[in-house]
């Protein structure tokens, strides 16, 4: 698929058959991921700005690190959580993209020099390396602000205490309270003694870092579908399981994937000094961890009924994803 000159190809980032532990419903899983992230890539191309102007560069930056590939699990999550209850079609893809933009401005930031400094990243090379450093600084400021501009629109949700919720649910989800804080964590000097490197500390990391964004996917689509407190509760354990999870099978990866197969880079995590779970309690420990997750991830949905299949089977593909 092609569109405005950047290649969009969803097929091989989520492969049907085998290699996943359930052949027939990873299938359907795999296409209804590929058909969400080719709707979310072509939203996000009509929303964004385009090049013009003497700021070009930075709209042309933005662009390439929003519509270059990614596998756009947040927004899933947003867009079948919210399907669970029935939420308006539009307000989730508008909210599901505005989630994708802070998680786009992360993985920018996060690629820094003055962070992991990568080369790669969704298969091409990272935003610093195709622009320069501070175009990428710049462009990830704009995504992130440019989420919020999203939420509070009033083409997102005609009601202005539930663009309050979004917003307010955002911020504190990417903020000092989520994903920087477990940044700042993680960019934190490995101590000689061991200290900070416990599972405490780790767990705290990965919930801030990595879980807090993928909670609050799941609790906007909640949210929209005016979902009873008993749902939001098992579907807020739900993220939080899921969430964990994703961050230890990310860390896994990097020591047994290829930069081909992840379309970013490999075996990083270990020479940049990095403490993870994977570290701790070793790639067998990590994947035993990983399982007992994904099995409570899963019963935190029986309450909810059949309807939840397609967030069950996701379980499935974070696990057994290689990318
Ligand atoms: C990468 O997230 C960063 C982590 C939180 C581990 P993803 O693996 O979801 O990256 P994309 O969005 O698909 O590129
Ligand atoms: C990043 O974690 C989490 C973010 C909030 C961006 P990693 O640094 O492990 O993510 P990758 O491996 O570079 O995608
Ligand atoms: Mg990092
Ligand atoms: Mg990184
Ligand atoms: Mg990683």
């Amino acid at each position: 698929m092609h569109l405005a000159g950047l290649r969009i190809c969803c097929s091989e980032m989520f492969p049907v058959g085998p290699g996943f532990a359930n052949g027939s419903r990873m299938s359907d899983l795999s296409r209804s991921l590929a058909a969400t992230a080719d709707r979310i890539t072509i939203a996000l191309d009509a929303l964004l700005p385009r090049p013009q102007g003497p700021e070009a560069r930075l709209f042309s930056a933005m662009r390439y690190a929003a519509l270059g590939g990614g596998k756009r699990l947040r927004p899933f999550l947003t867009l079948e959580a919210g399907r669970l209850f029935d939420a308006d079609e539009t307000a989730l893809l508008r909210t599901a993209c505005a989630i994708e933009c802070v998680q786009t401005y992360s993985l920018v930031h996060d690629d820094l020099p003055c962070m992991d400094d990568d080369d790669l990243r969704r298969g091409q090379p990272t935003t610093h390396k195709a622009y320069d450093e501070a175009t990428a600084l710049l462009a990830g400021d704009a995504l992130l602000t440019f989420a919020f501009e999203l939420l509070a629109d009033p083409q997102t949700h005609p009601d202005p205490k539930m663009r309050c919720l979004l917003v307010a649910g955002l911020a504190k989800a990417a903020g000092p309270t989520g994903m920087v804080a477990g940044q700042m964590i993680d960019m934190g000097p490995p101590s000689d003694d061991g200290a900070g490197d416990d599972l405490v500390t780790i767990t705290r990391m990965n919930r801030l870092k990595t879980g807090a964004l993928i909670a609050f996917a799941v609790e906007a689509g909640c949210l929209l579908g005016a979902a009873s407190d008993d749902a939001r509760h098992a579907l807020a354990r739900y993220a939080q399981d899921v969430g964990m999870a994703f961050q230890m099978v990310d860390d896994l990866l990097d020591i047994e994937a290829s930069a081909e197969e992840l379309g970013k880079g490999a075996g990083k995590d270990a020479a940049a000094g990095k403490v993870n779970f994977v570290t701790v309690l070793g790639a067998d420990g990590a994947r035993a961890r990983v399982r007992m997750l994904a099995d409570q991830a899963k019963a935190h949905l029986a309450v909810l009924g059949p309807r939840t299949g397609v967030l069950s089977a996701l379980v499935d593909y974070i696990v057994d994803r290689r990318r």
